[in-house]
């Protein structure tokens, strides 16, 4: 079923954003994983290595490609030619933003769907913001990240 993208901040990617890439990435033909500017949150890595994280954790998906846009999320969906962008939703907490954010974009291309993929329940707790406070106060993070990202994220902290 066609193209999809699926974009976030991904900084840095968490067993979670795993999941959902998995398994969108089994419904549609082509997913791109498109690392994108959060202008309410200050970055602790820099695009290119999010970007070097999501690409080694989806090596194995051969679908699944990884990009990164500075800009406009439906500029780059029109960019593209992709009119659906998903997005993962953990709890009701997240609803609203996610909400707010689907309409704007709708609003501002019409063209363009939301949809929203339910996190699986094993990772409902897992943000970005827990891996990295966690990691930052010496923590292990083993269960929250892929492996394949895990001393890249600890090189950060160390
Ligand atoms: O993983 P995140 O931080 O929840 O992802 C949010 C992201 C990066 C998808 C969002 O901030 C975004 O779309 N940024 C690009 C700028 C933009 O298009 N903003 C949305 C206008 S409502």
């Amino acid at each position: 079923m066609g193209m999809a993208i699926y974009p976030g901040s991904f900084d840095p990617v968490t067993k979670g954003h795993l999941d959902i890439i998995e398994r969108t990435s089994k419904i549609f033909d082509q997913l791109i994983v498109a690392v994108l500017e959060n202008p309410r949150k200050q970055a602790v890595f820099t695009i290119e290595e999010r970007v070097e994280m999501l690409k080694r954790v989806t090596s194995g998906l051969e679908n699944v490609t990884v990009e990164y846009f500075r800009g406009l999320l439906i500029e780059y969906a029109k960019q593209k030619k992709v009119n659906i962008i998903v997005k993962g939703l953990r709890a009701i907490s997240d609803f609203e933003f996610e909400f707010q954010m689907a309409l704007v974009n709708r609003k501002l291309n019409p063209q363009i769907e939301t949809l929203f993929m339910v996190t699986n329940s094993k990772y409902s707790y897992l943000s970005s913001s827990i891996v990295k406070e966690v990691a930052s106060f010496g923590g292990d993070i083993k269960e929250l990240v892929p492996p394949e990202v895990y001393d890249m994220i600890m090189a950060r902290y160390s």
